[in-house]
């Protein structure tokens, strides 16, 4: 150390004259953590009271939900879990936006869990359009018709139907290369897909529709008259125990189910699948990934919350799979895919 520094750190350390009679300057404390939670949400909140009253003083044409679904999405972006959560249950609840959005029959319906579970395949038809849905529209106010329409154009929509085509069109490829192929499609909904399907690619071989919902098999079998699908009545948790009563296929899939299974029992269901397909078969799953853009709105607005992942996680629920020869995990538009081809023999 040289003189000048020796110097200034003596210069720092001394008291200035006149210093030793003051009091010590009080410290300023840090603000308690709920401070800081709540000026967190205070611009949220905000931006929550002026759609509100956009919406009281009949302003709906605007744009509301997307406004909406993106300033929920940046706050849930920035803070933990369990400070969103705690924020959707003390303050976006009793928000009085959420009553209004309620107008929508979409949004309503979701929150209400009219069948006792979430994301049931009534629900899913209101982001395909039409279906079981049409009834439920037509006794919507001005204000909700509105709000779904913007639900319906918004970009999480237009993912889901994305991914209802995307499965029309791997289950065309495959009847289209012949062989009549056998098909299990798990949780099958309303088997939307299936409408999708041109003349030349329709399935020939078995065709399984398993979900646990009677009421949406009736309606999966009224809608696809030209398909001889097999309806199964199971939970997939039974299926854990007993699969093979079902026999095997070339091609097993599932879309809407994952974004509801814990890690362990994604994974042994994923085993399982892969046990049922015939040598040279593929299973392919679906997830929402973790960039969802509606995913603050579904949790704080409908309380729909899904397991979202990102395509790494999603891969290694394949860790278990037997007799596997490769494992494909492809992404598109906000949804993971994976895809496992089962060995030849
Ligand atoms: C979000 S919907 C998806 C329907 C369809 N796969 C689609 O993509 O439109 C979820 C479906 O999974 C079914 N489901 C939920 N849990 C299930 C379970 N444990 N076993 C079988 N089906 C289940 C529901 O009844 C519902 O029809």
């Amino acid at each position: 150390m040289n003189n000048f520094e020796f110097g200034a750190m003596v210069l720092q350390m001394a008291p200035r004259s006149g210093d030793e009679d003051r009091p010590p300057a009080p410290r300023r404390a840090r603000p308690a953590k709920r401070t800081l939670v709540a000026r967190r949400k205070a611009p949220l909140l905000r931006a929550l009271n002026g759609y509100a009253a956009d919406l009281e003083a009949g302003r709906y044409s605007q744009p509301i939900l997307g406004p909406v679904a993106a300033a929920l999405a940046g706050y849930r972006a920035r803070v933990s879990r369990d400070e969103w959560r705690e924020t959707v249950e003390r303050d976006l609840r009793k928000h009085p936006v959420v009553a209004l959005l309620h107008e929508d029959p979409y949004t309503s319906y979701g929150f209400r869990k009219t069948r006792g579970y979430a994301g049931d395949a009534v629900l899913l038809d209101f982001i395909y359009g039409g279906g079981e849905s049409t009834p439920l529209l037509e006794g919507a106010s001005a204000m909700g018709a509105a709000i779904y329409h913007q639900c319906l154009r918004h970009p999480s929509s237009a993912v889901i139907r994305a991914r209802r085509d995307h499965l029309a069109s791997r289950i065309a490829a495959l009847c289209r290369k012949g062989g009549q192929p056998d098909i299990l499609s798990v949780a099958c909904g309303h088997l939307r897909e299936a409408g999708r399907l041109e003349r030349d690619a329709v399935p020939t071989g078995r065709f399984v529709a398993l979900d646990q919902d009677p009421a949406t098999l009736e309606v999966a079998l009224a809608d696809h008259p030209s398909l001889a699908l097999e309806p199964v009545q199971r939970s997939v948790f039974s299926l854990l125990r007993s699969g093979q009563l079902l026999g095997t296929f070339d091609f097993i899939y599932s879309a809407g189910l994952y974004d509801y299974l814990s890690d362990d029992f994604a994974s042994r269901l994923t085993e399982k699948l892969t046990a049922m397909l015939n040598p040279g078969g593929r299973l392919l799953i679906a997830n929402m990934l973790t960039d969802f853009p509606g995913a603050g709105y579904m949790e704080a607005v409908m309380d729909w919350w899904l397991i979202y992942r990102t395509a790494a996680q999603f891969k290694r629920l394949a860790g278990r799979a037997a007799g596997v020869k490769r494992v494909r995990v492809y992404q598109k538009r906000h949804i993971v895919y994976m895809e496992i081809l089962k060995s030849a023999a």
